[in-house]
């Protein structure tokens, strides 16, 4: 894992928008694997930022996004599809066609998340997925106890997620307790992942996925068996790693390498 300690929310913003722009560039078609919540908002702002200035066209590239509440329409103002409608896709050059959140509504979730698999892998996989962390160490719906290798399915949200998300809901506003979520094998198929956490409420959940053994009681701590994870952190939510100033040297000697280098 890269792990990445940056002064603030501006500047995790910056920096994953960077690597998301480096690889549309090298690869025009690029495929996304996107995040909801409100850790990638300003990422997203980013991305909008240099589509409106020109020097990043998203026209051929697709997304799939992690998870959806199962029971929402993609119209419903709480469903992942309108979030993703609202803070990214209607402000860019994206054919929406090519943007893919799983169906909250569909018929049968069991097929359509099976469907989903297959979609992903018809677009030959995941170039770069984002995600936030939940407190509980959740990544996509992934709430603990999932299987490492798990594929999309159906997921039962915990209380602790249940509580953390009511935010986004009116009072009295009826909020689903299941979702459908790509699995964390899923995710580990994806050829690059950048895991964004900002604040000190992340900082238990960023130790146990940095510093704590691969288990399933912490989903995101499958991260350190990928090939190419990068997490970008703020110091609050960097706060409690045993070895932070360690990841900060290596970062510091990697940007020298890339430097001596030109890269
Ligand atoms: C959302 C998702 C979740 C969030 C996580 C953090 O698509 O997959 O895992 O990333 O719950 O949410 P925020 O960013 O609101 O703290």
């Amino acid at each position: 894992m890269q792990i990445v300690i940056l002064a603030d929310a501006i500047q995790i913003a910056q920096y994953g928008a960077d690597l998301i722009h480096k690889q549309i560039s090298a690869k025009p078609c690029s495929v996304l694997g996107l995040a909801t919540g409100s850790t990638p908002v300003a990422l997203y702002g980013e991305l909008i930022e240099a589509n409106r200035s020109g020097v990043l066209s998203f026209q051929s590239v697709s997304t799939f996004n992690l998870d959806e509440y199962l029971g929402l329409e993609g119209s419903h103002p709480q469903s992942y599809r309108h979030f993703m409608n609202e803070h990214l896709f209607k402000h860019i050059d994206i054919n929406i066609h090519n943007t893919a959140v799983p169906p909250g509504n569909a018929a049968n979730p069991i097929d359509a998340c099976r469907d989903y698999e297959a979609r992903i892998e018809a677009k030959g996989g995941i170039d770069i997925q984002l995600l936030g962390i939940g407190r509980n160490g959740h990544i996509g719906f992934n709430e603990p106890s999932s299987g490492l290798t798990s594929r999309t399915r159906v997921k039962t949200l915990t209380q602790a997620t249940i509580a953390d998300n009511a935010r986004f809901f009116a009072e009295g506003e009826y909020q689903p307790h299941l979702s459908m979520t790509m699995g964390i094998g899923t995710i580990m198929d994806s050829r690059k992942v950048i895991l964004l956490a900002t604040g000190a409420s992340k900082a238990d959940a960023i130790k146990a996925t940095v510093e704590g053994p691969l288990m399933a009681s912490c989903p995101a701590s499958a991260l350190q068996m990928h090939r190419d994870a990068v997490l970008v952190l703020d110091e609050a939510a960097a706060s409690k790693l045993s070895d932070r100033e360690f990841y900060k040297h290596i970062e510091r000697e990697n940007q020298k390498l890339l430097a001596q280098l030109g890269i």
